[in-house]
């Protein structure tokens, strides 16, 4: 760990141990396709085959999220430098705020409705995600959550077996927070779309059935996305799981983009660059170890995504046509027109705490309706929930309001003791239900809350 404590909290005395060495690596399997406890609760099914619908520059798209690591730790670590050379680094993509979860919630969102920490949310299911926008072009979508117990589970998060250290007390491998479309409730109150919610035992029977969907977001469990480790040990998971499956025309084929990219860097009181790398058989030759220096952040994933399919958007951070450039080699394929952001007109996006939202309890607004006249990279037109009412737009608010301070949360706020335990053999994991203690002691979640933001190493 690397936080810059001293930066952070100019008030604490020098810290001399800033958590414990990680561990060396522990492979959660005999093989990326090896079914194994590790990976998560046994498969259920594989996905159906679906028709593939042609993108205009590729006809997949697979993102894999890795945590907490600044731009210089990642490219200069070897396994991310040699995976450079098959792809396209992109050396100017910045995460969009602090901690984990709204950056994951905003690249599949548009927004992060002004969250500040990793607390437990449901969306309201009348804001949309890149799921309404894929579903309605038949393009085939998954997220796969390494060691999540099963389909669609909506626990905070679940702890099992601790296969790296086995003498050790049973560990929290998977997290919610990392798992944006289950925050939505608009994926989690459906079955079918909650179902695509799926662990890597499922990827694996998923790879092998060749019914790997066109876009697919891939969450490694918290020691292989370096969250509980460090960059070495996130290199030594890619070396076991990526590299043989970039091999395998099941995962990557020549119309197959690897999307490698981390939530938030590490260093928190400068800007949020991250590393991002473009690979995969989609990849054009010619563009194969060079590098884009467009201005990018985790909204181009949505607006590459939608200009590759000629999808519709959200209207939201999206459509911002300075947060959501579109990947180039895409653009040059579509002849999109990006915007030429430089460097002193480069957002800060290493805030965290004081933007306004629905997800925010100090300075709370309700959810409000997309800007529908607002044009993506898809040309088509923003969703439209049939369950939103378009007249509450962001111009007509109500004012912001502090629940924070009437001892109140904000309503998509959920329980923090949502979580699970791995279930006796022959029995079915659960979550344990809303505590109406925790309904009582509001307050004490938020002093909980203002807590995890000001200490850095809880950040994620
Ligand atoms: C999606 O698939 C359904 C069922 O096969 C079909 O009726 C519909 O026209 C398709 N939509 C598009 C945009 O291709
Ligand atoms: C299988 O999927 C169903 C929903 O389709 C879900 O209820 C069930 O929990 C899943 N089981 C496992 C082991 O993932
Ligand atoms: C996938 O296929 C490989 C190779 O045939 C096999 O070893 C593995 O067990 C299969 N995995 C699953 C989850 O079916
Ligand atoms: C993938 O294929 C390349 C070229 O065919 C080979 O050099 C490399 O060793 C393979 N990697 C793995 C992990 O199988
Ligand atoms: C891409 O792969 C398909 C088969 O998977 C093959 O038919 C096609 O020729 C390949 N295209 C290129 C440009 O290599
Ligand atoms: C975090 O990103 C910023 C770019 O905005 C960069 O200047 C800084 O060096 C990064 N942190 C570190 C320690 O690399
Ligand atoms: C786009 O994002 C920038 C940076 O966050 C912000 O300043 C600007 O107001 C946004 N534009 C619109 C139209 O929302
Ligand atoms: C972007 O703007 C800068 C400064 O105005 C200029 O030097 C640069 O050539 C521009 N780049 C592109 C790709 O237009
Ligand atoms: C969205 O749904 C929630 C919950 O049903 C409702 O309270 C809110 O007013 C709705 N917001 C909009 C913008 O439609
Ligand atoms: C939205 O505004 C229109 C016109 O002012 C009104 O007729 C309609 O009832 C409003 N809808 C909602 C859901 O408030
Ligand atoms: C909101 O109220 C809380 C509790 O009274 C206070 O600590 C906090 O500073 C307030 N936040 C804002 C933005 O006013
Ligand atoms: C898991 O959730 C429980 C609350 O249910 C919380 O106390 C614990 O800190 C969480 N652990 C992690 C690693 O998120």
């Amino acid at each position: 760990m690397v936080f810059s404590l001293a930066t952070l909290l100019p008030w604490t005395l020098p810290i001399v141990v800033l958590g414990a060495q990680a561990p060396n690596f522990k492979a959660p399997s005999e093989g990326p396709l090896i079914a194994s406890p590790n990976f998560g609760g046994p498969s259920n099914s594989t996905l159906p085959k679906s028709p593939i619908v042609p993108g205009r520059a590729f006809d997949r798209f697979l993102q894999i999220w890795f945590e907490n690591t600044d731009f210089a730790t990642a490219s200069s670590t070897t396994v991310f430098r040699q995976l450079a050379q098959q792809g396209i680094l992109l050396n100017n993509y910045f995460a969009l705020t602090h901690p984990s979860e709204p950056n994951y919630v905003a690249s599949v969102g548009g927004d992060f409705f002004g969250m500040h920490d990793d607390n437990l949310y449901n969306i309201p299911t009348n804001i949309s995600t890149i799921v309404d926008l894929l579903e309605a072009k038949n393009v085939s979508w998954a997220e796969y959550q390494e060691s999540m117990p099963s389909d669609g589970f909506q626990g905070f998060n679940f702890t099992q077996q601790d296969y790296v250290t086995p003498s050790a007390p049973p560990y929290t491998y998977y997290v919610r927070k990392h798992n944006p479309l289950i925050i939505f409730d608009s994926v989690a109150s459906i079955p079918s779309r909650a179902a695509r919610i799926r662990n890597f035992n499922d990827f694996a029977a998923d790879v092998n059935a060749s019914a790997i969907p066109q876009w697919a977001f891939i969450t490694p469990n918290l020691v292989d996305d370096a969250h509980d480790t460090n960059i070495d040990y996130a290199a030594q998971w890619i070396q076991f799981w990526l590299l043989p499956l970039l091999n395998n025309t099941d995962f990557n084929d020549n119309r197959t983009v690897v999307m490698i990219t981390f939530d938030e860097n590490e260093t928190m009181t400068i800007n949020n660059q991250v590393l991002t790398l473009l690979l995969g058989g989609g990849i054009p030759e010619k563009l194969r170890g060079t590098t884009d220096s467009t201005y990018y952040t985790h909204y181009s994933i949505l607006s590459t995504v939608q200009n590759n399919w000629g999808l519709g958007s959200l209207g939201r951070g999206d459509t911002n046509a300075t947060m959501a450039n579109v990947f180039s080699f895409v653009a040059e394929v579509t002849g999109w027109k990006n915007v030429n952001v430089t460097d002193n007109a480069i957002p800060l996006t290493n805030i965290s705490g004081p933007i306004p939202g629905p997800l925010n309890s100090d300075v709370y607004i309700p959810f409000t309706a997309p800007n529908v006249s607002a044009v993506g990279a898809g040309g088509g037109k923003v969703f439209v929930a049939p369950n939103i009412n378009l007249n509450l737009t962001a111009a007509n608010a109500p004012a912001a309001v502090n629940l924070t301070g009437q001892g109140l949360n904000v309503p998509a706020s959920g329980p923090l003791n949502s979580s699970a335990t791995a279930p006796a053999p022959g029995s079915s994991p659960t979550t344990s239900g809303a505590s109406n203690l925790m309904r009582m002691t509001i307050k004490h979640l938020s002093m909980l809350t203002v807590f995890v933001v000001c200490n850095p190493l809880l950040w994620s």
